[in-house]
């Protein structure tokens, strides 16, 4: 049985992915978790920057081989559902979703995001998970809503999400079981999402935008999107936010 892995934490890096993966080239040995106060770099999804102030949440955890190379993938959902389940441990009335791929909403607003990057690392595959969980201050210039866990949990720290977080993913890393269980992992996912049928509008990788429903995720862990002119799977790629006076999240 896996232990609960190490948390280095540091006052300041760039990016704790970054900061992950170069630790554990330099024979820090994975799985570990690291933790930092603030980034000066750090990142988000489809090469959009992440804001990091002293006082919100950035982990990482590092894994090395934790499955198959092609269901890589598959760790997002685990990381997805270990902070929607942390959030609900500490808050447990308060209306806290999954949207795919990995944003966390607290009613319509972006709460926090998960990054998941992997790399070729001296031939092992190594997998790094971000959270980024806006504490007590999120962004204002963005282009969809967003929202800290302090503007309606001022009682809930960091450090408790944090920990919270750890154990979860640990749990639900061992559920997962190197991806045979991935079938748990998709159940859980889909019992924190959005509602079926809620409006989505999502790029796939390289290619165009694609309107329509959310209609869950399949066995693979693809993303099925009802359209016009029928039902699409999409493996990864990115939300698109509607303009927040549509009313949708
Ligand atoms: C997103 O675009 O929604 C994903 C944001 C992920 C941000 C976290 S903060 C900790 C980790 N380090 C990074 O540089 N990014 C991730």
């Amino acid at each position: 049985m896996l232990q609960t892995p190490p948390l280095i934490r540091l006052d300041e890096t760039s990016s704790t992915n970054e900061e992950a993966f170069l630790r554990q080239a330099a024979g820090e040995a994975a799985p570990f978790f690291l933790t930092a106060d603030m980034q000066t770099a750090g990142r988000g999804r489809a090469g959009r920057n992440w804001i990091s102030p002293k006082g919100n949440l950035y982990l990482s955890a590092c894994l090395q081989n934790p499955c198959p190379a092609g269901r890589l993938h598959q760790l997002g959902f685990v990381a997805g559902v270990a902070l929607v389940r942390s959030l609900k441990q500490l808050a447990p009335q308060s209306d806290f979703r999954l949207k795919w791929p990995n944003d966390i909403l607290e009613g319509k607003a972006k709460l926090a995001g998960v990054l998941l990057e992997a790399r070729k690392q001296e031939g092992a595959n190594v997998v790094v998970i971000g959270w980024g969980v806006n504490i007590v201050t999120a962004p204002h210039d963005l282009p969809y809503p967003a929202t800290a866990l302090n503007d309606n949990h001022p009682q809930i720290d960091r450090d408790r999400v944090l920990s919270e977080l750890m154990e979860n993913f640990m749990s639900l890393f061992r559920l997962w079981d190197h991806s045979k269980n991935f079938a748990a992992i998709r159940q859980l996912w889909l019992d924190h999402a959005l509602p079926l049928n809620s409006p989505l509008c999502v790029k796939p990788d390289g290619t165009q935008k694609i309107e329509g429903c959310f209609s869950g995720i399949d066995e693979d862990g693809a993303l099925l999107i009802d359209t016009q002119t029928g039902r699409q799977r999409v493996l990864a790629g990115d939300t698109i936010w509607p303009n927040p006076s549509a009313g949708a999240a």
